[in-house]
């Protein structure tokens, strides 16, 4: 099983999740369950905007495993900043779940609900439909609300920059988030951002440490050398290195060998990697390889450093 570590506060949780962005519905049910009944897994990371928590919840009851041994987050989308609480019954509905163990705010703007954009958007060329109006301080306290109630044991951000923790949540916040999701791998290690998160008590939680489908980090010169001299995949190395750093790392896979692989990888990785190897590692984006994978056209705002959007 994934070892934990501990959030702000106190809770526990798997420093590896599976990750089920991208995923077809009828296929995570099959990865949920076999992530959690043969490889190990005790953390789901899924969301209401991946438009799949009906299976994922599937997933989780036909592993078997008690509810009360596995960490299961979800996020709160843009068009429902005001509506904390109805969105998340939509998500504990849809997931079959009487409380999450986490909840976020899966991007912190607020995109106008009846605009043109109701899951991940399409829109027309410049337009962002950002209500500008909303302030997410209100947001974060009815975050704290569903906490105090016991509908959730944690809350935190995704895709938070420094800017937006500094000035809208921090100043005003009773709890501290728990973590923010953040793009995180090797091309894009942000470690300024890392240790200011971790200045805060903010746990850092890497999503498409692969690369998603838009990088070829697995061909990656200087992680394929150190897997062949330790005799692992590069997958393995590639989070591996992040459970070193004492990130959690959130992989996303349908495929059953992967699935196994990239835990079991990671965590053997993870204990092999010498202070040398995570230097070099850390290094690599610096070599003019560093790159921001998803950007869809609200980030401009987020304060983000590398946000290059032309
Ligand atoms: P698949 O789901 O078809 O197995 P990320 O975690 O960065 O979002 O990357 C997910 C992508 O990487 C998916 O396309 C996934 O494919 C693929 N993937 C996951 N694990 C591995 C692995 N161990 N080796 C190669 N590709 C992988």
């Amino acid at each position: 099983l994934s070892p934990t570590i501990k959030l702000n506060n106190g809770v526990e949780i798997p420093i590896i999740g599976l990750g089920t962005w991208q995923s077809k519905p009828e296929e995570v049910i099959i990865a949920v369950e076999y992530a959690i009944k043969e490889a190990g897994y005790r953390h789901i990371d899924c969301a209401w905007a991946y438009g799949n928590e009906k299976e994922v919840g599937e997933g989780i009851r036909r592993s078997g495993v008690p509810r009360s041994e596995i960490f299961v987050t979800s996020k709160l989308w843009a068009t429902r900043l005001n509506d904390v609480e109805g969105a998340l019954d939509e998500s504990l509905a849809n997931l079959g779940l009487d409380y999450l163990d986490l909840y976020l705010i899966h991007w912190p703007i607020h995109l106008n609900p009846k605009g043109n954009h109701p899951n991940f958007p399409t829109l027309p060329n410049g337009h962002r439909d950002v209500v500008r109006d909303w302030p997410l301080r209100d947001t974060w306290a009815q975050l704290e609300a569903v906490l105090a109630k016991g509908k959730v044991r944690a809350i935190g951000v995704s895709n938070a920059s420094e800017r937006i923790l500094e000035e809208e949540i921090l100043p005003y916040a009773k709890v501290v988030p728990a973590v923010d999701q953040i793009e995180l791998h090797l091309y894009n290690p942000q470690h300024k951002f890392i240790r200011y998160l971790k200045s805060k008590g903010i746990v850092p939680q890497a999503y498409s440490p692969l690369g998603s489908t838009g990088a070829s980090l697995l061909q990656d010169e200087v992680a394929v050398a150190i897997a062949e001299k330790h005799g692992v995949a590069p997958a393995a190395v590639l989070l591996g290195w992040q459970v070193a750093k004492g990130i959690v790392t959130l992989p996303k896979s349908v495929t059953p060998e992967r699935i196994k692989a990239n835990i079991e990888g990671a965590l053997a990785a993870a204990k092999k990697l010498t202070a040398e190897d995570i230097e070099k590692l850390d290094g690599v984006a610096a070599t003019g390889k560093e790159v921001r994978l998803i950007q869809p056209p609200w980030g401009v705002d987020l304060g983000f450093d590398n946000w290059p959007v032309k």
